[in-house]
């Protein structure tokens, strides 16, 4: 991270700016009632939808097991058939007004060291379609899928077209080398003879997702794709960048620019638990500009987290508490985050209150 952005910030100059204006939201709410799970003290809560609501508290005031283990199996169920199990609970209303429930956590966007942006937006297959039509795969006979590493033709067989090979050690994390075969370059040599505008498909792999976007500028179906990466801050990650090595922070991100280039249906649900934890303030400011596009679209955000920069920037406040554990399960506050400031029952309020 470059020393100079922390420079500012420390000095105030790059602060993230508390919103002129809160949300009221679009008048529509899902409602929960008795919800009673772990330390859960027969929770009623009524979310107002279209807008970012922020979920505070002490840590084991009971957030995960309100959002992440009740409400969240609730919708999944109903949306997805998930089995996973709901804590107990009365009763919900509401979900009519949301049509999907979308968890955006800090999992890996792929199980593979082959997955990585390329593949996750999709754009891979525009540009191997790209390639197949190239004079170069004509006299060839090369079809899109001799650009493919998901199938042998093309692609290096010892790496299967990762380029790395993972070692895996005891007790300690596997470490990627570069194949020996390949050097690296994923692909056998007479695919990577292939040229698009004087671009081997490992060259394309190769470049920033920012470096991609203007090399694909005029491309209408894989620009927005790269455009939203670079919204969300991840221009500078290769464009073939395993996803094995994306940080966690940076994944999640990545699945946030999905969802900003997808047609939204503005009737989503982004549930977020933390999304903050390892992120720079650099970061946060850019996800808190993501979250806020995606709140402008219609869509809601339920974002549960301890820190004050984005709890000053949400729409509408839940704080739980009072205390961690047994003698915590309760929402203590409800409001916008000026109404939580000046809460006398909230803690958060309390730390609040200087910043806004
Ligand atoms: N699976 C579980 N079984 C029993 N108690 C749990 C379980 N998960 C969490 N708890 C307890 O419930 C309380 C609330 O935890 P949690 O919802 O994770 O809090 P938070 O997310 O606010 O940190 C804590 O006291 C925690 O120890
Ligand atoms: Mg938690
Ligand atoms: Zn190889």
């Amino acid at each position: 991270m470059n020393r100079s952005i922390t420079l500012k910030y420390l000095n105030g100059e790059d602060e993230i700016e508390v919103p002129r204006e809160r949300r009221k939201g679009n008048g529509k709410t899902l409602k929960l009632t008795g919800a009673s799970g772990n330390n859960l003290k027969d929770v009623d809560v009524e979310f107002p939808l279209g807008c970012i609501i922020g979920v505070a508290g002490v840590s084991g005031s009971g957030k995960s097991s309100l959002i992440n283990e009740t409400l969240v199996p609730i919708l999944k169920k109903k949306f997805y058939r998930s089995t996973d199990k709901p804590l107990p609970y009365k009763e919900i209303t509401g979900i009519k007004n949301i049509d999907k429930i979308i968890e955006v956590d800090q999992s890996p966007i792929g199980r593979t060291p082959r997955s990585n942006p390329a593949t996750f937006t999709g754009v891979f297959d525009d540009i191997r379609a790209l390639f197949e039509d190239t004079p170069d795969a004509k006299v060839r006979g090369f079809k899109a899928g001799r650009f493919s590493f998901n199938v042998a033709g093309g692609r290096c067989e010892e790496c299967k077209g990762a380029g790395i090979k993972l070692i895996e050690m005891n007790f300690l994390p596997s470490v990627a080398v570069p194949c020996e075969v390949c050097g690296g370059k994923r692909y056998k040599e007479d695919t990577l003879a292939v040229h698009y505008k004087g671009k081997s498909i490992n060259d394309v792999l190769e470049m920033s997702i920012a470096e991609a976007y203007g090399f694909f500028a005029k491309n209408p179906r894989i620009s927005p794709k790269l455009k939203a990466l670079v919204d969300v801050g991840l221009g500078y990650v290769k464009l073939g960048q395993s996803s094995v090595s994306l940080s966690g922070g940076e994944s999640q991100r990545m699945k946030l620019a999905a969802e900003l280039f997808r047609k939204s249906t503005g009737n989503t649900l982004y549930v977020l638990d933390e999304p903050t934890t390892g992120l720079h303030f650099a970061d946060i400011k850019t996800l808190l500009g993501v979250l806020q596009q995606l709140a402008d679209q219609g869509n809601t955000i339920i974002i549960i987290e301890h820190n004050l920069d984005v709890l000053k920037s949400v729409d509408y406040l839940l704080d739980m508490g009072p205390e961690g554990g047994r003698r915590g399960g309760r929402i203590v506050a409800k409001g916008t985050p000026e109404q939580i400031a000046d809460d006398p029952a909230s803690v958060t309020g309390k730390y609040l209150k200087p910043m806004l």
